[in-house]
């Protein structure tokens, strides 16, 4: 459902799309050159399905997508905040991108993403960084067009954050890397505050799109090629809410599977506390709904889950996990885990390890804890590096193990694969996954990538297998 406010607000960054685009077309008529642009993503899948939309902008305007740092004419940064390495490796680049802006003064440079929702990095920026020419924040990336301008028209840096969103701006020309595999925002913004993550002060409140929103832009997808559709938001359990119609994720997870042509539905993430039965039986029933769940966990421990604000136990993750593998007896589940939080010691870490154990994840995504200015858990007192390091090799001591024997039960036998692309390490192969989102190479001709096709597995490593196609 659009309103009029935000038809009119993409109408005027079409103006100034059109304006940047002959711009760059004199600059083609005069060099003979086209302008590059580069768009480098820093955080989750939200974060890159945020640079789609920006690079689909960008290709509007007529820049070309340039192969590195050093030859494009446009740079820009989609951060993230959730752990400081992550903003570290943003100053980092950006130090060095000092040297590229002084031996190439038109080079222009712009940062938005989530770490530009926190005041004290404005600051940073201001002072330390002024080679950079444009900021913006989480809410506002369908104005790159305007303030690419402004900045163009003015010669100025230009700085625009917003505290919360004002509009969803619907129909934003995002270009998918792979056009048979596509990320779709169902919602945007957070609202349960765990007490350790920044997500909901850069990200705002919760906010669901329209399930008719939604359900064109697949349409329009698989019009265009996609087969494998991600369904993404921060906590997709509580989608609908706030909406006029009443609508769960179950229901519209079963809208999505009746589409014709959609071949795979994923999504993510889901908050255990949020997880209802009738989600349950929706994955069961509908048959392109990818037998795989990824259900953070965090921290096995009551107390730590308690203080974390995640609002479960372990008892009640357990139970849940259970009756899941019960109504889906193929499901994989995968799981975030994070050690290190405030008051997690030797004793805190062995419910981690048993949840590790009772569950037997395929797959888990394991993070120390950093802690993150403004969130309630910085004030908290922090647990001891070399207990936070002891206690990660546990996790991982028992993660590893389990998920290389779930592998070793796949060989020999065969999965339906989706061919994704030329596998990194070897090109006579080809990378794909399983339903289960396990990442398998095989060899086969480039010209299978897009479709999903047999692949019978023939070895097993701890994080990939080896397989060979039908
Ligand atoms: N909304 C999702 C996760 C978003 S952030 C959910 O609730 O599951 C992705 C993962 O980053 C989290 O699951 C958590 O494990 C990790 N994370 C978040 N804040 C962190 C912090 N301060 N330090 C370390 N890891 C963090
Ligand atoms: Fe962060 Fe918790 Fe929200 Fe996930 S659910 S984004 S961990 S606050
Ligand atoms: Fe994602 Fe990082 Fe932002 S994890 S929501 S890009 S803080």
């Amino acid at each position: 459902m659009k309103d009029n406010k935000a038809l009119a607000e993409a109408s005027k960054q079409e103006e100034y799309i059109r304006r940047i685009k002959s711009l760059n077309d004199e600059y083609f008529k005069e060099t003979g050159k086209h302008k590059k642009m580069l768009t480098v993503t820093f955080g989750c899948q939200m974060n890159a399905h945020d640079s789609e939309k920006l690079n689909g902008m960008l290709l509007k305007m007529g820049y070309v997508r340039a192969q590195g740092e050093s030859d494009a004419d446009f740079i820009i940064y989609n951060t993230c905040c959730v752990r400081e390495n992550a903003e570290n490796k943003v100053y980092g680049n950006l130090g060095f991108l000092k040297h590229e802006k002084k031996a190439r003064p038109d080079l222009k440079i712009a940062l938005c993403g989530c770490m530009m929702q926190q005041p004290t990095v404005i600051e940073t920026i201001r002072k330390k960084y002024k080679h950079v020419d444009i900021v913006f924040g989480t809410f506002n990336i369908y104005k790159l067009p305007e303030l690419m301008y402004r900045n163009i028209e003015s010669g100025s840096p230009i700085f625009d954050i917003w505290k919360e969103h004002e509009l969803i701006m619907e129909d934003l020309p995002a270009v998918r890397k792979k056009s048979f595999k596509a990320s779709v925002n169902i919602m945007f913004g957070c609202n349960n505050f765990c007490t350790y993550c920044i997500v909901p002060y850069v990200r705002g409140r919760e906010r669901s799109r329209q399930p008719e929103d939604i359900i064109k832009e697949i349409k329009e997808l698989v019009k265009n090629g996609a087969k494998e559709i991600m369904l993404l938001g921060q906590n997709v359990n509580s989608y609908g809410k706030g909406l006029q119609e009443e609508i769960s994720f179950a229901r519209l997870l079963r809208m999505v599977n009746d589409i014709e042509g959609v071949e795979r539905i994923r999504f993510m993430t889901s908050h255990p506390k949020d997880l209802s039965d009738e989600l349950i039986y929706a994955m069961r029933d509908c048959e392109k709904v990818c037998k795989h769940l990824h259900l953070p966990f965090q921290a096995g421990n009551n107390d730590i889950l308690r203080k974390m604000n995640r609002r479960y136990t372990k008892e009640r993750y357990l139970e849940l996990t259970e009756k899941i593998k019960k109504e889906i007896p193929d499901i994989a589940l995968t799981t975030d885990i994070m050690v290190g939080f405030p008051g997690e010691g030797e004793a805190e870490i062995e419910d981690t390890v048993d949840i590790v154990k009772k569950v037997r994840f395929s797959g888990a995504f394991t993070f120390i804890y950093s802690k993150r200015t403004g969130t309630p858990a910085a004030e908290m007192e922090q647990t001891e590096e070399c207990v936070v390091k002891s206690n990660f090799n546990k996790v991982l001591e028992a993660v590893n193990p389990i998920i290389r024997e779930i592998n070793d039960e796949k060989v020999g036998k065969t999965y339906s694969v989706l061919a994704e692309e030329v596998s990194g390490g070897d090109k006579e192969l080809i990378s794909g996954r399983l339903e289960d989102n396990s990442l398998v190479h095989f060899k086969a001709p480039e010209s299978v990538i897009g479709n999903i096709v047999d692949v019978k597995i023939t070895d097993c490593k701890t994080f990939y297998l080896v397989g060979e196609m039908l």
